[in-house]
């Protein structure tokens, strides 16, 4: 059997990724593939445990590198449990956010940790995704979307406009030096007109 297909949505809180991610899921399904939709941090019972303590409560709840170990526990079990056994069961795994939100959040947070970040993710994770869907959102429009959701995991929320700002320009720039694994899609657009372009690029994908 094939290994299956590694597929991320990555964005600023409130773009709709998770929408997006969701309606890939089905729409690949629906085409008859073997589909495990999945998320982060979380996607696996122990990195459930883990989400709840980086999304809920104040925003200076952790230091920056605790922050950075705690997102990468969390990836390690959901890579070990969830994600690795989907991939050689030759499942496409859609997974709404994976290691660039560590890179994009964490790194603009505190830009000196990227270095950090990038030596965990190398000794811990290991691979990239096979494509890396890349929402681009205003973040007014997205902060005002997520924040009317008030779900009780407003903690990057609430770190403000400017952080979503530089978020924004970090995963921008990300998209741009991974032109081999990332699509920039724009976001500000109908649900169904991103949806459309985001199958496109998907069904592009070999295998
Ligand atoms: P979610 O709202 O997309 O479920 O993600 C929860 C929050 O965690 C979101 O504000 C982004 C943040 N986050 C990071 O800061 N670093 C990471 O590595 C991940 C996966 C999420």
């Amino acid at each position: 059997m094939s290994r299956g297909r590694f597929i991320t949505f990555e964005g600023i809180d409130g773009s709709g990724k998770s929408t997006q991610a969701r309606l890939l899921a089905e729409a690949l399904a629906a085409e008859g593939r073997a589909v495990h939709l999945t998320r982060e941090p979380g996607g696996s019972p122990g990195a459930e445990l883990i989400r709840r303590l980086l999304v809920e409560g104040a925003p200076d709840r952790w230091s920056p590198e605790t922050e950075i170990l705690l997102f990468t526990a969390a990836r390690r079990d959901h890579l070990e449990v969830t994600i690795e056994p989907a991939l050689e069961a030759g499942k496409t795994v859609v997974s709404d956010r994976f290691a660039d939100s560590t890179r994009v959040y964490q790194g603009a947070a505190r830009g000196e940790l990227r270095a950090l970040v990038d030596r965990l993710h190398e000794m811990m994770i290991g691979c990239e995704p096979d494509l890396t869907i890349v929402i681009d959102m205003d973040p007014e429009l997205a902060l005002a979307r997520g924040l009317a959701r008030r779900s009780g995991e407003d903690r990057f929320e609430d770190m403000g406009a400017a952080f979503q700002h530089r978020l924004r320009d970090g995963f921008r720039a990300l998209a741009g030096n991974h032109p081999d694994r990332c699509r920039l899609v724009d976001g500000n657009r109908a649900e169904a007109e991103v949806a459309a372009e985001v199958r496109r690029l998907a069904m592009g994908l070999p295998g």
